[in-house]
């Protein structure tokens, strides 16, 4: 089953790059919606790649009533290519995971030019630990996610995709589509530790936060290949100011879309007069990025952040 959270950050890749760096910088611009971030912690980009990266979140109780959809996911990205994130999520039902009131709904997750791709779901409460893992495979090409409860080893979800070892950036992402009722309560995000393939001195010095996140107990073992965060503290966004990412283009949407919508169908690329015109889902903006920045109608060109936008 595809689905489709649109948007996100294809590449959210910086996800937390986008809570962290993406506040408006154009506020008087035509942008359509805002959507709102909690807090964040992010890292990236290293020197290096990341060829490893593990955390486990204690996300306390989902919202009792859901307006939007609301995710909790820890990213990591390049910032053009796949976003891997597992995602915790509420939506204004999460009976389709077996999940009950206050409970969330988590599964492993990638976001990339296909849209959204996810494992099997499982129900979590506030108080589970959940322990999310992303490990690049021996064919140095392959991610494996693996959500597992800390405490009793139960398997939640998982799923491998093809993408690649151009991880460059690990962040925390709380993303508050449609409306949503935010977070009620802190999420906590302990023993996060990020393996490079090779050392970088300078990767600590690039984590940033956002929103009233903290954390503490940064250390590098192994020459600085190995970083690790003892604790990362998240604040309830009802007791937080919210970010709120608006664009010069259009307004940021990440997962998003409706529990209902759990098929992808890739619009078919029909050129514009006199020029371009990319594919729903495609890319269609960032830094770097050459190509057609004129979306197939009826898509729109939706900023992500300054690496990413996107046909949606
Ligand atoms: C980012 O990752 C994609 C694959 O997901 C790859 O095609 C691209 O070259 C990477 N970019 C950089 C700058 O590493």
């Amino acid at each position: 089953m595809v689905h489709i959270h649109s948007s996100i950050f294809g590449a959210l890749a910086f996800a937390s790059w986008a809570a962290a760096n993406l506040i408006p910088s154009a506020p008087n611009a035509d942008f359509k919606r805002a959507d709102t971030w909690g807090g964040s912690v992010s890292l990236g980009p290293s020197k290096s790649t990341i060829v490893k990266a593990v955390t486990t979140i204690i996300p306390g109780p989902a919202p009792p009533t859901q307006n939007g959809v609301l995710f909790l996911w820890p990213g990591m990205s390049n910032g053009t290519g796949d976003l891997i994130q597992a995602t915790l999520e509420s939506w204004q039902s999460n009976s389709w995971c077996g999940a009950t009131t206050g409970q969330w709904c988590v599964r492993a997750s990638v976001f990339g030019w296909f849209g959204q791709r996810d494992g099997n779901a499982s129900p979590v409460s506030g108080t589970d630990q959940v322990r999310i893992e992303y490990t690049l495979q021996s064919d140095k090409n392959t991610w494996l996610q693996t959500v597992t409860n800390a405490v009793t080893g139960a398997l939640l979800s998982t799923y491998s995709s093809a993408s690649g070892p151009y991880m460059r950036g690990y962040g925390t992402g709380t993303e508050c589509n449609d409306g949503c009722s935010g977070t009620i309560a802190a999420q906590s995000y302990l023993n996060t530790v990020i393996t490079l393939a090779s050392a970088d001195t300078t990767f600590g010095g690039t984590i940033a936060t956002a929103g009233g996140a903290t954390y503490s107990g940064l250390t590098s073992s192994d020459g600085g290949k190995v970083w690790s965060i003892a604790s990362i503290n998240i604040p309830a966004m009802s007791k937080a100011p919210q970010q709120t990412t608006t664009t010069s283009k259009a307004a940021t949407t990440s997962k998003t879309t409706t529990a209902s919508t759990k098929t992808t169908t890739r619009a078919s690329t029909t050129s514009g007069p006199g020029g371009c015109s990319a594919a729903q889902y495609a890319q269609c903006g960032g830094s770097g990025f050459s190509g057609c920045t004129v979306c197939a109608s009826p898509y729109t060109c939706k900023y992500s952040n300054d690496w990413y936008s996107q046909c949606l």
